[in-house]
C-alpha cells in the first residue's frame, strides 16, 4: 500500500508539472531572440555573439540614417508595421508586468528590446507627416539565403506622408512610442519625453491624413497588407490617453469605437482585443469586459483543437495566432474574467508549445526542439564559409541556435517536420515572440 501511495504521489506531482517548465528561462531566452534579430551596429554588451554589424548602409530617400531596428522574421526586411506592433506589445507587457521581468532578472534586457525598436522608429520619423515604414524589398530579400552581415542586395526605403498616408502604420507607431514613453518614464525622463513628442506628432498624422499604409507602401502588400485602419487609430488614441490623460484622445476613441464594435481579434493587423483591454482599465466600464468574455469563452470552447489539444486556427504560423489569443485572455483574467479557467487553459496551451506534445516549438528549450528553423542568419555557417540555397536545401542543421524563438508550429494533426523548407510551420518572427513572451511573463508573475 505504501508503495502504491508513493507511486500515486510521484504521478500526481508529475501531472501538476510544478517544475516541468522554467518560465523564467523561457523569458530570458525570448529576449535573446530579439538580440539575434538586431539590424545595424551592435553594442558591446550584445550577448548573441554569432551576430555582427549589418545593413549599415540603410538610408532614406534623402540620405537619412535608417540603420538599426529589427529584421522581421527569417528574412532581413525591416517592416515597420509589425515592428511597431512588436514594440507596443513588449512595452505594454513590461509596463503592466514589470514584476515578472524583475523576478527573471531581465528587466534591463526587456527595456533594451523595446529601445532597439523605438530608437529606430524615431529615426524613421523624419518629418511631422513623414514616416519611413519599410527598408528592403520583400521579393529581392527573399530571393537570397545569406548572412545579414554579407547581404548585398538593394535595400530601398519607403515612406508614408500627407499625400500617401498610412493611419494604421502611424497609429501603431504612435501607440508603440506612447507605451514605451511610459516604460522609460522612471528610467530616463528625457528619452520618455522624446518618445511622447514623436507619439503626439505621429498620432496627429494618423488622425489628420487617413488611409491604409499598404496602399502607400505597395511592396508591403504581399507581406503585411493592412485590412483597415480604424482599429489602429482607436488603439493609438487609447495609448495616447493612457500616456497623457488628455481628453482629446478619448474623443477620438469615442468617434471611432462604434465603427469597430465587432469581434475582438488581436494581431499585427487587428488591435480590437487589446483596445478593449486598455479601455476596460482606462474607463472602468464593464461593456469592454463583457465583450472580451464572449470572445475568450468562444475561442476556448468552440475553436477546433488538434488531437493533442492545441487550439488550431490555420496551417500557417498557428502558434502566432494562439499566443495572440492567450495574451488577450490572460489579460482578461487579470481583470477578473473567468480567471481560473482562462489561466488553466492558457498554461495548457503554452505547455504544449514548450514540450507537452513531445516536442518543444521554442528553439533551445527542452531537449527536442527545432534545429532547422527557417531563419537565414542562424542557419548560415560563419564567414567565410558559403551559405546560399544549397545550404538551405541541405539537411544540415542550422549552424547557430536562434535561442528563444518560437516557430510557426504544427499543422492540424499535430504534424510537424523540422525543415527550413517549411516556412509556414518553421519560420520565426518578431511579432510571434511578442505575444508569446508576454504570456510567459504573466505566468512568471503568477508564480506558475
Ligand atoms: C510620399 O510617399 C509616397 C509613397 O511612399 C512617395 O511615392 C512620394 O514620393 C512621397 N512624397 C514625398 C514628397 O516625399
Ligand atoms: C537619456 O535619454 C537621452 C535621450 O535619448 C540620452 O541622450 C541620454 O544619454 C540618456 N541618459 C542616460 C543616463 O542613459
Ligand atoms: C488529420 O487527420 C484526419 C483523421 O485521421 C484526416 O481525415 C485529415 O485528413 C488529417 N488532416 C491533415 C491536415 O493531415
Amino acid at each position: 500500500m505504501e508503495f502504491r501511495a508513493a507511486i500515486v504521489i510521484v504521478f500526481l506531482s508529475c501531472l501538476s508539472c510544478a517544475v516541468c517548465y522554467d518560465y523564467k528561462t523561457v523569458l530570458q531566452k525570448s529576449l535573446l531572440f530579439y538580440e539575434a534579430q538586431r539590424s545595424g551596429k551592435l553594442p558591446a554588451d550584445q550577448k548573441v555573439k554569432w551576430r555582427a554589424d549589418s545593413a549599415l548602409n540603410d538610408k532614406g530617400r534623402n540620405g537619412e540614417d535608417l540603420t538599426g531596428g529589427y529584421y522581421d522574421a527569417g528574412d532581413y526586411v525591416k517592416f515597420g508595421f509589425p515592428m511597431a506592433f512588436t514594440a507596443t506589445v513588449l512595452s505594454w507587457n513590461i509596463l503592466d508586468h514589470e514584476k515578472a521581468y524583475t523576478k527573471a532578472g531581465v528587466l534591463e534586457d526587456g527595456r533594451k528590446a523595446i529601445k532597439w525598436a523605438t530608437d529606430y522608429l524615431i529615426k524613421c520619423h523624419v518629418g511631422d507627416n513623414q514616416l519611413y515604414g519599410q527598408v528592403g524589398l520583400g521579393q529581392l530579400d527573399h530571393d537570397s539565403w545569406t548572412r545579414p552581415e554579407d547581404m548585398t542586395m538593394e535595400r530601398p526605403a519607403f515612406m508614408i506622408n500627407a499625400s500617401a498616408p498610412g493611419t494604421d502604420l502611424a497609429g501603431e507607431t504612435a501607440a508603440a512610442m506612447a507605451a514605451a514613453s511610459l516604460v522609460f518614464k522612471s528610467v530616463n525622463a528625457t528619452y520618455s519625453a522624446l518618445l511622447l513628442k514623436h507619439a503626439r506628432q505621429l498620432f496627429d498624422f494618423a488622425n489628420n491624413y487617413r488611409g491604409k499604409y499598404s496602399d502607400a507602401i505597395t511592396d508591403a502588400n504581399t507581406f503585411y497588407p493592412s485590412s483597415n485602419y480604424p482599429d489602429e487609430l482607436a488603439w493609438g488614441a487609447a495609448w495616447m490617453y493612457r500616456a497623457t490623460g488628455e481628453k482629446k484622445y478619448m474623443s477620438v476613441v469615442d468617434e471611432i469605437y462604434p465603427t469597430i464594435q465587432y469581434w475582438d481579434g488581436f494581431s499585427w493587423d487587428d488591435k480590437k482585443g487589446g483596445l478593449d483591454l486598455l479601455l476596460a482599465t482606462l474607463t472602468g466600464q464593464s461593456t469592454y469586459l463583457d465583450k472580451l468574455k464572449s470572445y475568450c469563452d468562444y475561442q476556448f470552447t468552440k475553436t477546433t483543437k488538434t488531437p493533442k489539444g492545441l487550439i488550431y486556427y490555420s496551417d500557417s504560423a498557428n502558434l502566432r495566432s494562439v499566443n495572440n489569443l492567450l495574451l488577450i485572455c490572460l489579460e482578461a483574467a487579470e481583470r477578473g474574467i473567468n480567471a481560473d479557467s482562462y489561466r488553466k487553459e492558457a498554461k495548457k496551451q503554452i505547455d504544449y508549445m514548450l514540450g507537452d506534445s513531445g516536442f518543444s516549438y521554442v528553439v533551445g528549450i527542452g531537449n527536442n526542439y527545432p534545429t532547422h528553423a527557417h531563419h537565414r542568419s542562424s542557419s548560415c555557417p560563419d564567414h567565410p564559409a558559403e551559405c546560399g540555397w544549397s545550404f538551405f536545401n541541405s539537411d544540415l542543421k542550422n549552424y547557430h541556435m536562434v535561442e528563444g524563438a518560437i516557430v510557426g508550429g504544427p499543422g492540424a494533426n499535430d504534424s510537424y517536420i523540422d525543415t527550413r523548407k517549411d516556412a509556414p510551420h518553421n519560420e520565426v518572427a518578431c511579432d510571434f515572440n511578442a505575444a508569446f513572451q508576454s504570456c510567459i511573463a504573466i505566468l512568471v508573475e503568477l508564480g506558475y
